[in-house]
């Protein structure tokens, strides 16, 4: 069984977890770590900070909160030699300088995107990319729920950039072409949203050829995925030797 001590547990990826945990039987919440604990009843302990945790069994802390509270959360791993893995975004330089340093003595696992099905979409995309060339356009759509303030979404941005590293970093990302008043130029990637109703989240890659297109699409039905992403990154980092890993390494290894 492996216990989990879930900082951040009182957010909303916090209870995600909280909920999904129940359905499996090889894992399990020992305790939990939020700002204020009166907001909430959970069925495990809950503190206000990882200097007030008392003895609890972990192997993995899962990390849902705010860059602020990374020192604690690495010093505490560190010091009782527990697996981290850290899904809070907006990492500084020194955050992940800290996480790297960390790795030497314990597994850590870093993802911003912790969707299995985006990581093996992101490596369909590429290994298009590769097969196609350079006589293909690369376009990028992505869809979001009406709540949402950023756009594009981070993912895409990412699968930008990814592809952008991949084919030519002479490639420009395009976020908006209502100002552009010329063509397409072979070096694009353009990025364009669209924001509505309750969707979840929706990333599609075009590439557009001469009389083909392909499309490849991963559409998110709910927050769970995420969640369960994170259930199989810690399932994943336990077993690991100290180091740092991601999404692609875990993809790597289930090939
Ligand atoms: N990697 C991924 O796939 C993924 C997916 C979704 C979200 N995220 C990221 O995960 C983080 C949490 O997201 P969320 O949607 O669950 O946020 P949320 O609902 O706002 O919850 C944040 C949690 O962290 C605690 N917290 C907030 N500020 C803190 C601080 N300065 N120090 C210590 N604890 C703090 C909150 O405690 P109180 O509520 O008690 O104040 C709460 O338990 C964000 O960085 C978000 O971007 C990543």
């Amino acid at each position: 069984m492996i216990k989990v001590l879930m900082n951040g547990c009182n957010g909303k990826m916090g209870q995600v977890i909280t909920k999904l945990v129940k359905e499996y039987d090889d894992i399990c919440i020992t305790a939990g770590v939020t700002r204020d604990p009166s907001k909430r009843q959970n069925s495990y302990p809950v503190f206000r900070n990882f200097k007030e945790v008392a003895a609890v069994e972990a192997d993995v802390v899962l990390d849902f909160s705010n860059p602020e509270a990374l020192p604690d959360v690495v010093e505490y791993c560190v010091k009782h030699q527990i697996a981290l893995v850290v899904g809070t975004t907006g990492l500084s330089e020194n955050n992940q300088e800290m996480l790297r340093q960390a790795s030497a003595s314990i597994p850590v696992f870093v993802s911003a995107n912790m969707s299995f099905g985006v990581t093996v979409l992101m490596d369909l995309a590429l290994k298009a990319a590769s097969a196609l060339g350079p006589e293909y356009d690369i376009e990028i759509l992505e869809k979001h729920h009406n709540e949402k303030k950023d756009a594009p979404s981070g993912t895409a941005i990412m699968i930008g950039k990814e592809l952008k590293n991949q084919i030519n970093n002479s490639f420009e990302l395009i976020y908006d072409r209502s100002k552009i008043k010329e063509k397409r130029k072979s070096n694009e990637i353009g990025i364009s949203s669209i924001r509505g109703g309750t969707i979840a989240g929706d990333h599609t890659i075009f590439f557009a050829g001469k009389d083909e297109i392909i499309e490849i699409r991963h559409t998110s039905l709910s927050r769970d995925i995420l969640g369960r992403g994170t259930i199989r990154a810690a399932r994943y980092t336990v077993l690991k030797p100290n180091g740092l890993y991601n999404m692609k390494n875990m993809l790597e290894d289930s090939i």
